[in-house]
């Protein structure tokens, strides 16, 4: 039993990874979340209390921070400004949470002598042509395209500089597109499901050829779980599930599975620098560590995905009506 600090635990993979904690290991968690317009309480709903603590707070705050990390085994930090489109139109917070929060967090962990491990992300590689045959390894060069993404990779960078300079001990994880449920409206996957439930066209940016390689958010946990067991500190491991498919296929599968017409969605103006395809070989994790993706069936996993969205409105009807008017504003 180990006493994890999860960071961003009230966000959407880091809920998911909450829940699979509770039900996969005996450890305890403390979530520590600013509870942002992403952050919703609601996702850590119905967790026991005995396992599950949840303190309001910036990562960015070292006096929040600090004692937190002093009271624990492992930070697995997963806190971030993550949306792309809105670090296209606000760049500030990306460069307050992701750049100054995990500064603040490293610090605290190598004053303690903790274990850390930094949640990331693929987009930090850049993207690849559609035609590429090479996938994202551990050793692809950095050439990261917007500034959510290269607030990211800033944040990786100081963790591998506190690792060789500090001897942090440190693992950093770099995952493709995760779905599943508790993800935010502003998101591709459920803005185009919660759009067909309240009646409206999906939207789908350019012509919709760009692909990104997706993953059920259970699989991105246990992958995290397998590199906190067994991971080598100092090490980056990709996470990903062979999973790629391009945004008109998944919106046409989700028009599909909710009974209308596979066409019925509109194009609408591109996001500016849209990353074409992304796509990851997670062979380091799955030979080093044997872990390997048990929800890859993607058909079902996105049905279950529109049940929950459809069973869930209390969760997500709050966000919906300000996030489809931002949208509206931005002509997408
Ligand atoms: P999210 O936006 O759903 O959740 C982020 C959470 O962090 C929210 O609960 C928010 O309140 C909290 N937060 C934001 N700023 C904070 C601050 N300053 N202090 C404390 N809490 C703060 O994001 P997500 O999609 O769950 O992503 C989680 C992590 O996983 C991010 O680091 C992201 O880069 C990474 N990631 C995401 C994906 C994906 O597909 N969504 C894929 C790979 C990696
Ligand atoms: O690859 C991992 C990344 O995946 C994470 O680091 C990010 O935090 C996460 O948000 C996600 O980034 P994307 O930009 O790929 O995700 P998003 O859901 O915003 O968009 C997915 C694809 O769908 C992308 O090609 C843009 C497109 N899109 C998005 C929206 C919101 C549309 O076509 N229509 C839309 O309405």
């Amino acid at each position: 039993m180990q006493r994890l600090l999860v960071t961003g635990g009230a966000g959407f993979i880091g809920s998911n990874f909450v829940h699979f904690v509770v039900e996969h290991t005996d450890h305890l968690v403390t979530v520590l979340d600013k509870l942002t317009y992403a952050g919703n309480l609601e996702s850590l709903a119905g967790l026991p209390a005995e396992r599950v603590t949840f303190v309001k707070g910036d990562i960015a705050d070292a006096s929040v921070v600090d004692p937190l990390v002093a009271a624990s085994d492992v930070v697995i930090h997963y806190a971030a400004e993550s949306h792309n489109d809105n670090s296209l139109h606000d760049p500030r917070p990306f460069l307050d949470t992701n750049i100054i929060g995990t500064y603040v967090l490293i610090e605290a962990a190598r004053k303690h002598g903790k274990r850390f491990h930094h949640i990331s992300t693929d987009e930090v590689y850049g993207d690849l042509e559609l035609d590429d045959p090479e996938r994202f390894t551990e050793e692809t060069p950095y050439n990261p395209s917007s500034p959510y993404s290269s607030t990211k990779a800033g944040s990786d960078l100081l963790v591998r500089a506190w690792v060789r300079s500090f001897g942090l001990q440190a693992t950093i994880s770099n995952c493709s597109n995760n779905y599943g449920p508790y993800q935010h409206v502003e998101k591709f996957i459920p803005r185009q499901i919660t759009n067909v439930l309240d009646g409206i066209r999906p939207k789908l940016y350019g012509k919709g050829e760009n692909v990104r390689d997706w993953i059920h958010a259970n699989d991105h946990s246990s992958a995290v779980l397998a590199i906190i067991e067994k991971g080598r500190v100092g090490e980056t491991y990709l996470i990903g599930a062979d999973g790629e498919k391009n945004n008109k296929d998944v919106v046409e599968l989700i028009l599909t599975h909710m009974g209308q017409p596979a066409d019925a969605y509109d194009h609408v103006v591109d996001r500016p620098g849209h990353d074409m395809r992304y796509a990851i070989d997670s062979s380091k994790l799955r030979d080093e560590l044997g872990w390997s993706p048990k929800y890859s069936n993607f058909d079902s996993g996105i049905e279950a995905t529109i049940t929950w969205y459809r069973e869930n409105q209390d969760w997500w009807r709050p966000q919906k009506a300000a996030t489809e008017a931002k949208y509206t504003e931005q002509g997408q």
